[in-house]
């Protein structure tokens, strides 16, 4: 199509061609980073699902290899994860060589038309060469569906204490946790989430990370789902627990925060769905860091790309930490990111006074891809401020910007606009303004943003990542300009905007 060259990311991994959504399998091994994904290579529409397959050796440039993972007899491959079966238990090993081994979802369609509900099963495959191939076992499904229809996503980890394997998987309202000592024979443990209040629709693509809470160095574990409605913004949307696991059964902390939490969302725009992170992450590293499908269910299927739909977005490192709010994660965007790095606008400590300041983006190397980090000073008496990033004729603009609330120099919103950024007209459901409640660590007027672009995408990290703001639009024209408003009093501004992206996608 005319549009899908200006609408492919320059630094976000997208397929060559096709459908993708969901990532899945993510595992670091022999010095690469792997991101397997859920895709339709003979469609731009969700189809028949395959493993698509990428690695990395930087977590910044992606190379597109064979698909992984091809449906079968049994059914589509749908969404699960990976892991280096360290000690071979699974026996599928070769030559003392560790296997890569996959754990996903069979999902039968010709049983789902017949109006069964047992469509969905859990099957194994294996790989003894860095992933380029893969042999599914011979007896699959390794757990038959338990007669609920929604029974899928399977996400694997080793536990040390126990030497074994845990898995967790969706249940339509519940995650239900599993243990094998090989990958193959699989125990049924316990249930969590009916009784939550986060019945907002099915229940997908569930991941447990073993974490430590920053402040305390507390052991804790991250219990993260997705689910398909339900987004404070609209749409699918993925929020997290914070617990105990004990290799039986979750349980929430106790919040001992004098905010009472409510839903903890990981991220508060629509565009960042099935987020889950990458197994046997280095030693010495230790970093949990995510990958989330960077769409919507509400519109994913219409956005105008034609040769292939949909993008990452950029891995992110994520941390537990005890607030005034609870227990609540900060993702920050890799710090291999900074290879990204070049040419730089300085933002300068300038004050800004009422009214508009203009920054030229023109001179940048690739219209529409940049970094933008700077803190923001509004001393307590700026109403509000919006960053809009425009065209030379200002037709097309993507705008965000935080807005005072009625209760004091603390209370703020994000706000996010991408009503006139572009193409909009292929779903009713795309454009909606956004707004987000900032659950800030401090008191301090002083705000800290860090913020992606791509062409189509935004991805916003403020007050360090405490809370996240991802959406994607389709201008058609380039945006080569930045206007900054502060509206009643001034603002301080201290910080930079630039990039240099190695066209690392020939
Ligand atoms: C989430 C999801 C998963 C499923 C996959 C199918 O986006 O619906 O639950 O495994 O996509 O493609």
């Amino acid at each position: 199509g005319q549009y899908d060259a200006r609408f492919r990311p320059k630094f976000h991994f997208t397929p060559q061609s096709g459908w993708m959504n969901d990532p899945n399998g993510m595992v670091y091994f022999a010095g690469e980073w792997h991101l397997f994904y859920q895709h339709y290579p003979d469609g731009n529409e969700w189809g028949p699902m395959h493993w698509g397959h990428a690695v990395s050796t930087d977590l910044v440039a992606w190379e597109e290899l064979p698909i992984a993972l091809y449906p079968d007899e049994k059914g589509y491959i749908f969404s699960g994860s990976a892991v280096v079966d360290a000690k071979n238990l699974s026996g599928f090993g070769k030559g003392g060589e560790p296997p890569l081994v996959a754990m996903f979802t069979y999902h039968d369609m010709a049983a789902e038309k017949a109006g069964k509900t047992d469509f969905q099963s859990q099957g194994i495959a294996y790989s003894n060469d860095r992933g380029r191939t893969w042999t599914k076992y011979a007896g699959n499904p390794v757990i038959p569906n338990r007669r609920n229809k929604d029974f899928r996503d399977p996400k694997v980890l080793w536990n040390e204490k126990r030497q074994e394997y845990t898995m967790v998987l969706a249940a339509a309202d519940h995650v239900e946790f599993y243990a094998s000592p090989d990958l193959k024979n699989w125990t049924y443990l316990s249930s969590f989430g009916k009784d939550q209040p986060e019945q907002f629709g099915v229940w997908e693509c569930p991941e447990l990370i073993p974490m430590q809470i920053e402040e305390t160095g507390e052991d804790a574990y991250l219990l993260i789902v997705s689910t398909n409605k339900g987004n404070p913004n609209g749409g699918s949307g993925t929020f997290y627990y914070t617990g105990h696991w004990d290799g039986e059964n979750f349980t929430k902390l106790t919040e001992t925060a004098y905010n009472t939490p409510g839903t903890k969302w990981l991220d508060y725009g629509r565009d960042n769905y099935a987020a889950v992170s990458f197994a046997n992450v280095p030693d010495g590293d230790g970093r949990t860091i995510m990958i989330g499908w960077m769409s919507n269910w509400e519109y994913a299927q219409e956005v105008p790309t034609e040769a292939w739909r949909s993008a990452m977005t950029v891995p992110r490192e994520v941390t537990l930490h005890d607030t005034e709010f609870g227990y609540r994660i900060r993702q920050r965007p890799v710090r291999e990111l900074e290879k990204l790095r070049g040419e730089r606008i300085e933002l300068g400590t300038d004050y800004l006074e009422d009214g508009l300041t203009t920054v030229d983006l023109s001179e940048l190397e690739h219209p529409g891809v940049f970094e933008l980090k700077f803190s923001i000073d509004m001393h307590g008496n700026s109403e509000s401020l919006y960053f809009t990033l425009t065209d030379a004729e200002s037709k097309d603009f993507y705008r965000f910007g935080v807005e005072r609330g009625p209760n004091g120099a603390s209370d703020k919103w994000l706000f996010t606009s991408r009503d006139f950024a572009g193409l909009r007209e292929f779903d009713e459901d795309f454009t909606r303004d956004e707004l987000t409640y900032l659950e800030r660590f401090s008191q301090s007027s002083v705000i800290d943003f860090h913020v992606f672009f791509d062409k189509t995408s935004a991805e916003l990290f403020l007050d360090d990542g405490l809370t996240v703001a991802t959406d994607i639009f389709f201008p058609t024209t380039d945006f080569t300009k930045l206007t900054i408003e502060v509206n009643g009093g001034r603002a301080d501004m201290d910080g930079y905007l630039g990039f240099s992206v190695d066209d690392w996608r020939l």
